[in-house]
């Protein structure tokens, strides 16, 4: 017969190992990091945009805090999110990630440096009324857009 202790030490595997198959489904995670990753600034900037654009009223509050989290998001290390062995020629359809982003030369980094200084910009001002939103949105969307013509894989 089992000691309890023992029954307790086996279903906590079978619930760890459950754990690490709900963790495995569904795929890479450092594929899923940086998705999630772009995910949160595309839903920030689309709030800074619909305001923008006359979409959504616009909200000193409301725009500082989206333009904020812009700003925040834009300085967090995404080292892990972009492990080598992770570019769509090693994993497929999985990820749109170019091989370019690890090779040499690759100027990701730098993109990311200026995302980070147009989020900080755009914060300084999103505050400050309606029309202070589209001038400084613009460096935001060109870094977004400048990452994406380079090294992520066009929809087809
Ligand atoms: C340094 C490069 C870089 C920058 C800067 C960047 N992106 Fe991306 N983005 C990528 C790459 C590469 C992918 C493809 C990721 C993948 O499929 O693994 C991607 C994917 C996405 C996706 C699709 C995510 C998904 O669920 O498949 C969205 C949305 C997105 N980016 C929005 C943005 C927005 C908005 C900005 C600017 C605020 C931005 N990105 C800035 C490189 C970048």
């Amino acid at each position: 017969m089992l000691k309890p202790t023992l029954i307790l030490a086996t279903s906590a595997l079978v619930f760890a190992s459950g754990i690490a198959i709900a963790g495995g489904h569904g795929g890479n995670p450092a594929v899923k990091a940086r998705k999630a990753h772009m995910q949160l600034y595309s839903h920030n900037l689309g709030i800074l945009g619909g305001m923008a654009k006359g979409e959504i009223e616009y909200d000193a509050d409301a725009a500082s805090a989206a333009a904020n989290n812009l700003a925040s998001l834009s300085t967090l290390s995404q080292r892990s999110y972009w492990a080598p062995g992770t570019s769509n020629a090693e994993l497929g359809e999985e990820t749109r990630a170019l091989p370019a982003i690890w090779e040499a030369g690759s100027k990701a980094g730098e993109i990311g440096g200026q995302l980070a200084e147009a989020a900080e910009a755009l914060a300084a001002v999103a505050g400050d009324g309606q029309e202070s939103l589209g001038p400084a949105l613009g460096g935001v969307g060109q870094a977004c857009g400048a990452c994406h013509k380079a090294y992520r894989q066009e929809n087809n």
